[in-house]
């Protein structure tokens, strides 16, 4: 498993690109009406702030699990009041985050996390979110240039659309799948954008 604390300590976070992701710019306004948005694996916060500043968001919540990361992004968002970072594993999160959220926001934590945790992963954020709510995803299916990297390599780790669909069906329904407009330079046409909503 990663320590992703010592990740951010020795600056090895070739993940953290210095802004939001760029497919954010064409999401705004949002799909679908989003006022409480969680982003899980929230790094140094760029996504949080970027969907602060969109139309009809109240509140933005990023959790991350590393110290170093939750005090760098606190930082960021100290003049957002509708901006705050949490210190928080995603599969273990309080209470207080259940049925918390209109929507959740995913970018390199899916592909962060062990493929072993998947499942929990898709459980911890339909938990997070309101009945009815939406996960829109930017999911990375192929950091890796080989069918065999890509399933054995990580972090990122690759997903096929395929797995995608079995792993989500339990709790959502997939609503639009589309290519990503915009990205960082090197991640063309690996990505996916997605909206699924809580089943
Ligand atoms: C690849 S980085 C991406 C960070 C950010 N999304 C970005 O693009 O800059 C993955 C992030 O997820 C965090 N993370 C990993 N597992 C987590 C978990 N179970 N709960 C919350 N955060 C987690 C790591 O600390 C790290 O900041």
């Amino acid at each position: 498993m990663i320590n992703w604390e010592d990740r951010y300590r020795s600056g090895d976070t070739p993940w953290d690109k210095g802004a939001a992701h760029p497919a954010l710019a064409s999401l705004s306004p949002l799909p679908v009406p989003a006022g409480h948005i969680l982003v899980p694996g929230c790094g140094l916060g760029y996504d949080v702030i970027a969907l602060a500043a969109m139309p009809g968001v109240t509140r933005v919540v990023g959790v991350d699990v590393a110290d170093s990361a939750v005090e760098a992004a606190t930082l960021k968002v100290a003049a957002l009041p509708q901006a705050q970072i949490e210190k928080a594993d995603l599969m273990a999160l309080p209470s207080a985050h259940r049925r918390a959220y209109d929507l959740v926001w995913e970018h390199t934590c899916f592909c962060a996390i062990d493929p072993s945790l998947r499942n929990a992963y898709v459980n911890a954020v339909a938990d997070a979110l309101k009945p009815g709510g939406h996960l829109l995803a930017v999911f990375f299916l192929t950091p890796w240039d080989s069918p065999e990297e890509n399933a054995t390599l990580g972090p990122p780790h690759g997903c096929p659309a395929e797995e995608l669909d079995r792993r989500f069906a339990p709790r959502f329904e997939i609503i639009k799948t589309w290519e990503v407009p915009a990205t960082y330079p090197g991640r063309e046409k690996r990505e996916q954008l997605r909206l699924l909503r809580k089943a």
